[in-house]
């Protein structure tokens, strides 16, 4: 073991993946794993303090197989963006809410949590420790991944002896290999979260189960999935990873984060955008009629961004929506875009330049 390697249940390996960064092309940057230098490490033994936080070199970890986030699945993921604006700084987009977002997902799970500080000050480390990975400007965006892990063994049912609180990243292109636009597939049978589940936060369990509906619909020709409320099955909620918007008749509708929906931190800035632009916007059910209604549709997320729909597909029905320059969708994508990009001055304090 290095010297460097924390002392507990987790270690860091000695095998280096290789890296080559000169050798990126960044026109060709896909929604993928590209190694970059550093990740940031910080234990928790005690159940309840984080501590001795570094850097170390990007390399695999090696767990017990009694850890539990590998039998019990004791896990919290979050996913943030370092992006490089025209002028060539680097910059965080609301990263508190990151933090407070897996400290609320932390609790649900019966974890530890690192304070907000420790949160922001480990990822001003991460980043510029790679930040040589951080793409050019409009080129992609460096993809933060923070993870909290119950890395201890554990057998009995419970929370685990050691938690592990992971930084790492990777220069990411888009995320859906269409491009600018989705083609959705209404999901009837499987349901994607359920009232008193974790659908309202970012545990890892959310996803997998999703897994096997995403690809069956990707092999049809969609992009993805939307999934409905598991209680009546009348009301859309969110896509596999991403929150949905619709429009009608310039009013912005959007499901509520009421336990089921995961609350977005894109999802949240749109509603800002849209509110100081003086849009009506109504967080409440949205039916599969409003839907298949409505003039416009988009999705947000970290790693999607904000992307128009083009289509729906329910049952045996195709709706197709409005699209160009003139939508609503356009007008508060612009306006998210030029405040990240730092194309305009950020009036509403959501970036942090590193
Ligand atoms: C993100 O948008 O950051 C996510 O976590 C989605 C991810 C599961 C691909």
């Amino acid at each position: 073991r290095a010297s460097k390697e924390p002392p507990n249940f987790l270690y860091i390996s000695h095998e280096a993946d290789e890296k080559h960064v000169d050798a990126m092309n960044w026109d060709k940057l896909e929604f993928g794993v590209i190694p970059t230098d550093y990740m940031y490490i910080m234990i928790c033994s005690d159940g309840e303090n984080f501590s001795q936080g570094h850097l170390a070199p990007y390399r695999k970890i090696e767990l017990s197989p009694f850890a539990g986030i590998l039998n019990y699945g004791q896990g919290i993921l979050e996913g943030l963006k370092a992006i490089r604006t025209k002028d060539g700084r680097i910059q965080l987009f609301r990263p508190e809410e990151n933090a407070l977002r897996m400290k609320m997902g932390a609790e649900r799970l019966c974890m530890p949590c690192p304070s907000t500080e420790q949160f922001l000050a480990a990822l001003k480390q991460a980043v510029l420790a790679n930040k040589r990975w951080v793409p050019p400007s409009g080129k992609g965006v460096l993809y933060i991944r923070p993870l909290l892990i119950g890395s201890g063994p554990v057998l009995g049912l419970g929370s685990a002896t050691e938690y592990t609180f992971l930084i790492f990243a990777t220069p990411i292109g888009s995320y859906h290999k269409s491009g600018s636009t989705m083609n959705l597939y209404i999901e009837n049978e499987v349901r994607r979260a359920t009232p008193g589940g974790t659908g309202g936060i970012k545990s890892i369990t959310n996803y997998s189960p999703i897994f096997r509906t995403v690809q069956k619909a990707r092999a049809k020709g969609f992009t993805d999935v939307l999934f409905l409320d598991a209680a009546t099955g009348k009301n859309i909620e969110e896509c596999s990873s991403s929150n949905i918007f619709i429009v009608k008749d310039n009013v912005i509708l959007t499901p509520p984060t009421n336990g089921t929906v995961l609350p977005g931190i894109t999802r949240k800035s749109i509603i800002e955008i849209a509110l100081h632009l003086n849009y009506v916007v109504e967080e409440r059910d949205v039916s599969l009629e409003d839907v298949l209604a409505a003039d416009e549709v988009f999705c947000t997320g970290t790693a999607v961004d904000v992307i128009a729909v083009s289509s729906i597909t329910y049952r045996d029905k195709r709706v197709e929506y409005r699209r160009g320059k003139e939508t609503v969708f356009c007008k508060l994508r612009e306006m998210l875009t030029e405040i990240q990009t730092g194309l305009i001055e950020d009036k509403m304090g959501w970036t942090l330049l590193i």
